[in-house]
């Protein structure tokens, strides 16, 4: 029995894929025929998959029924959180959701899931992206600071959401967490991120999270040991569609 990881599969079997450039490279040429092929070898029905986010293009939920479907048929359970691209996935409406996809779905928000001794805990994250305002040798001499103002308000609800996950694992006993974000923990100006201080806060020993997509975003954000945890980039190209098994 193992837990293992991916986001970012951006499947589109009913809508039509209006994907930044990044997206169109040879790696994501049938890639979810790749990653079916992957999970197929890989997991098996006592493991567990959490998908971190911009599970689909669809733009509603009728739009979403063959790539929910698809991610339905893949083995294991499944635990899916939210990603920025998944509009058919209103916060508020998160219980109606589960019900619809029960058994075979969780969709995990502003609560927990648990995996042996520990809890999982998982929102979609922000973190501030730009635009920044390069000089002419490509280095960082200002951003937009009003949609920096925006930004601060988008992390304060996730952060607000992410403590509420934790408290609520806390209170039913539990003291071993693994964190998951959509959005990079930190962006490209900082070392350190009120995401990073709550999984030090909390202890969780690894914070897991997608959203980079393209070689040149892979190392926005941090990789490896990092102040006591571990950290993880599981976006689906640059983990070639290979699921990152998270814990055994
Ligand atoms: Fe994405
Ligand atoms: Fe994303």
């Amino acid at each position: 029995m193992s837990l293992y990881a991916i986001g970012d599969l951006h499947l589109h079997f009913q809508s039509v894929l209006k994907a930044p450039g990044q997206l169109h490279g040879k790696v994501w040429k049938k890639h979810e025929e790749k990653f079916m092929k992957n999970c197929m070898k890989t997991l098996s029905a006592e493991d567990t998959l959490v998908l971190v986010g911009d599970h689909s293009w669809g733009k509603n939920l009728s739009e979403c029924e063959q790539d929910l479907q698809y991610i339905c048929d893949l083995p294991g359970r499944k635990i899916l959180t939210r990603g920025n691209h998944d509009m058919f996935w209103d916060s508020k409406k998160t219980s109606a959701l589960n019900q619809l996809y029960q058994p075979r779905l969780t969709f995990l928000q502003d609560s927990y899931e648990s995996y042996q001794e520990y809890a999982l805990v998982g929102t979609k994250g922000f973190t501030f992206e730009g635009p920044f305002y390069l000089d002419g040798r490509g280095r960082i001499m200002g951003w937009d600071e009003k949609a920096e103002e925006h930004a601060k308000k988008l992390v304060d609800r996730e952060l607000q959401r992410l403590r509420k996950s934790f408290e609520l694992a806390k209170a039913d006993g539990y003291q071993k967490f693994i964190m998951f974000l959509h959005y990079p923990p930190t962006n490209i100006l900082e070392e350190t991120s009120p995401f990073t201080d709550m999984a030090e806060e909390f202890g969780a020993e690894q914070v897991i999270y997608a959203h980079c997509h393209g070689e040149s975003r892979f190392y926005d954000s941090i990789h490896g040991e990092y102040r006591g945890r571990t950290y993880r980039l599981v976006s689906g190209d640059f983990l070639r569609w290979k699921p990152q098994k998270i814990l055994d």
